[in-house]
């Protein structure tokens, strides 16, 4: 497996542990217990900032360009599908950041806000990263030659470099093992959203 897809699944690992902790905040919030409105903050930030920018970024600005230079559209298939859950996210995450940018503590309508944009955004990101893990990744593995590959891998180098410029990367790794202590929970729960029949089989 070439390294910017190894990478790329290393970053799918955290982010689904960070899933598993938005979904355990959001289940506390249901079960009608308080939360920081920090802690809604600090989840989007962490989605918004690594998880898109950094992760979502990469794949858009490197992998899926590559893709599409050895047979796959951006406007049909995969890498569309792949393209519009990137953006359905992203209207969750920042539903997460609104309420996170208020004051005070959480009222009702904004603990139901935050209980059903993670309600969305859990299983979909969780799917996202089953096909990307199972389909997607294995498909540009075997369409793109190796030497490509090789040139891929150079080229997501550059973007994280470039991202590191921009970001504070290992800063938002800490922010996510803080919010995986706040919320611990065990990220093997969401495979009940893995909805991904056919991704075994084409694993
Ligand atoms: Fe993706
Ligand atoms: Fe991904």
């Amino acid at each position: 497996m070439n390294q910017c897809i190894e990478l790329m699944m290393r970053e799918h690992e955290l982010i689904v542990e960070v899933l598993a902790s938005l979904q355990a905040m959001a289940e506390k919030l249901a079960a009608g217990s308080q939360m920081p409105r920090q802690d809604v903050a600090d989840f989007g930030r962490f989605f918004r900032d690594f998880a898109d920018k950094c992760h979502h970024g990469k794949e858009e600005d490197r992998l899926f360009v590559k893709m599409r230079q050895f047979g796959f559209p951006q406007d049909s298939g995969p890498v569309a599908v792949m393209l519009a859950e990137h953006d359905a996210g992203r209207q969750e995450v920042r539903g997460l950041l609104g309420i996170g940018a208020g004051a005070g503590p959480l009222n009702e309508a904004e603990r139901e806000r935050v209980i059903e944009c993670a309600s969305q955004l859990v299983p979909l990101l969780y799917g996202h990263i089953q096909k990307e893990n199972n389909i997607l990744y294995p498909m540009a593995q075997s369409a793109i030659p190796s030497a490509e590959m090789e040139r891929l891998d150079e080229s997501c180098e550059a973007f994280d470099e470039q991202i590191r410029g921009q970001l504070d990367v290992a800063g938002l790794k800490k922010l996510a093992a803080e919010l995986m202590r706040r919320y611990p929970t065990d990220p093997a729960q969401l495979a009940v959203y893995g909805g991904c029949g056919a991704c075994h089989s084409a694993a």
